[in-house]
């Protein structure tokens, strides 16, 4: 699909439950030509509330953490493994996963990045591999079907735990040497 008729399709989406309980389709933020894509779970909140991903406490952490590799919203793409609300932000299931997933392989293929960073576990198995660890995998690199991939912690997981930043940070300038090795900056 284009983004018209995905937008469209997303909006009028009743795939899993989880259209009962939305305010609303939280599908994207940023800039759809990027070449870097961030992709977490799923939306919280405010996410729900204003539609648009990461907008909450985790998102303000997010904006933070893409400021210090001197980026923001609009030199990437961010989007979400489901884009309706999991009820009291539990993880969303795997059927509601599998109800939403073609949306995100929609969104890549218009987008056509040449990253992806994957915000935490859930976003990681989908993307990179179903058994991934995130203690100890994050910040490694994988390349499949021409796309850097690699996951970070999730920001929520960030503020819950703040021993884990300094990983995130020497991840974080890993994504800018590979930025820059692949002449992005
Ligand atoms: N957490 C996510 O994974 N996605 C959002 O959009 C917000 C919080």
């Amino acid at each position: 699909m284009e983004w018209r008729e995905l937008e469209q399709t997303c909006r009028e989406c009743r795939a899993c439950e989880l259209c009962r309980t939305r305010h609303n389709v939280v599908l994207e933020a940023g800039n759809r030509e990027a070449v870097v894509m961030f992709i977490g779970e799923g939306p919280g909140e405010q996410e729900d509330l204003q539609g648009i991903p990461f907008v909450g406490p985790a998102g303000k952490l997010l904006d933070d953490m893409l400021s210090i590799i001197d980026m923001d919203r609009s030199s990437c793409y961010i989007a979400n493994i489901v884009k309706c609300r999991p009820p009291r932000n539990r993880d969303p299931l795997e059927t509601e996963q599998e109800a939403c997933i073609s949306y995100l392989w929609n969104q890549i293929a218009l987008v056509q990045p040449k990253i992806i960073v994957c915000l935490g576990r859930i976003a990681a198995k989908k993307l990179i591999r179903e058994d991934f660890r995130i203690t100890r995998e994050h910040g490694m690199w994988v390349e499949q079907e021409g796309i850097w991939r690699m996951a970070i912690y999730h920001p929520s997981a960030l503020l819950r735990d703040v021993t884990k930043r300094p990983e995130t940070f020497v991840d974080l300038l890993s994504l800018r040497d590979k930025m820059r090795q692949l002449g992005i900056v």
